[in-house]
């Protein structure tokens, strides 16, 4: 008689952003004198559902051509993290990437997708659970451009550490930002943790802009939902028909930038605050860094990792690629 498996879903660890943290980073991205708001506050429950739609998109090429590098490789990418692992996800997202992955591995021990967003964790892993009835989930709701501990699996039995990091949203990190997260990622892996990155490469013009400036207007509603996220959650003011979107290629730091364009001189308050904008003044509200393969590599190495192996479409457009935390030497 076999025994009945049953997942084993654990309690969320809850470490989301509060409403407070939300309101200084936002006073204080208004403040400067190019004016900021931090990406990560662009994933609200509306956001990440417009998030999706980018993702379909005809002009959207990373997600479709980094999903047809996974399934292409799945294989080699699993073989690379080995049988047993413990696997963590930097942004869950909407779990089809960790489908493809968790089926192709060897007898996956364990899953712990770290995610800004509580309402996108929740729905996605009651389904994971049902699919992967062997494997313990164990989610964590937090900032994971933040330090966070991973949390005790009671008794989840597994060989090796892994990181998942797809999307390309390593790119949202200036340069200096990606070594620091890639360290920490590091130190909460261990030695000899494979991690698993999507980084999205230097390309035609064209295509990079039209990525991030569609037809459809989809990409400008989800630029302009973060005004009406300050609106609702602080007491904004900001009326979203007087800021248009847009994309921008910053040739020296090899990035694409979404800003907010203010279309008149206008003041807007969040709370007991105001800011002043002048017509034409932005908000900066994303960076999308794009990096070719050998830049990414020295990246990496200067965070600890060695590069290991690196897949990509025939494009040249997407590139996915295992790294190993290199043993750390104390110096004597
Ligand atoms: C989720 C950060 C990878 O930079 O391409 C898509 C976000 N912004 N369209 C990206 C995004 C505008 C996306 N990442």
């Amino acid at each position: 008689m076999s025994k009945s498996r049953e997942s084993r879903l654990e309690e969320l660890q809850d470490l989301e952003p509060s409403l407070e943290e939300f309101r200084l980073e936002v006073i204080q991205g208004l403040s400067q004198s190019q004016k900021t708001l931090p990406c990560k506050f662009l994933y609200d429950r509306r956001g990440s559902e417009i998030f999706d739609r980018i993702c379909d998109l005809p002009e959207y090429y990373p997600t479709r051509t980094e999903l047809h590098i996974l399934q292409r490789h799945a294989g080699d990418i699993a073989a690379s993290l080995g049988p047993e692992v413990r696997l963590v996800e930097f942004g869950s997202g909407a779990g089809t990437k960790i489908r493809l992955l968790l089926t192709a591995l060897d007898r996956p021990a364990a899953y712990l997708p770290v995610d800004i967003s509580r309402d996108h964790l929740v729905a996605a892993n009651a389904d994971l659970a049902r699919s992967f009835p062997d494997l313990s989930i164990a989610p964590v709701c937090a900032d994971y451009t933040e330090p966070f501990a991973l949390p005790e699996l009671a008794g989840a039995r597994y060989r090796t550490t892994a990181g998942f990091f797809p999307g390309s949203t390593i790119g949202n990190f200036t340069r200096a930002e990606a070594v620091g997260f890639l360290s920490a990622a590091r130190n909460l892996l261990g030695d000899g943790a494979v991690m698993v990155v999507g980084v999205d490469l230097v390309k035609d013009l064209d295509v990079l802009l039209a990525a991030y400036d569609d037809k459809a207007g989809v990409t400008a509603a989800f630029n302009l939902n973060l005004l009406r996220r300050i609106n609702r959650e602080l007491a904004g003011s900001f009326d979203l028909s007087h800021f248009r979107h847009e994309a921008r290629w910053n040739a020296e730091l090899e990035r694409i930038e979404m800003h907010l364009v203010s279309l008149r001189d206008q003041e807007v308050a969040v709370g007991t605050r105001r800011f002043r904008f002048r017509e034409g003044e932005t908000i900066h509200t994303e960076s999308s860094h794009k990096y070719r393969l050998d830049g990414f590599h020295e990246l990496a190495r200067e965070a600890g990792f060695d590069p290991i192996e690196v897949w990509t479409d025939e494009r040249k457009l997407f590139s996915v690629h295992a790294l190993r935390a290199r043993q750390e030497t104390t110096p004597s």
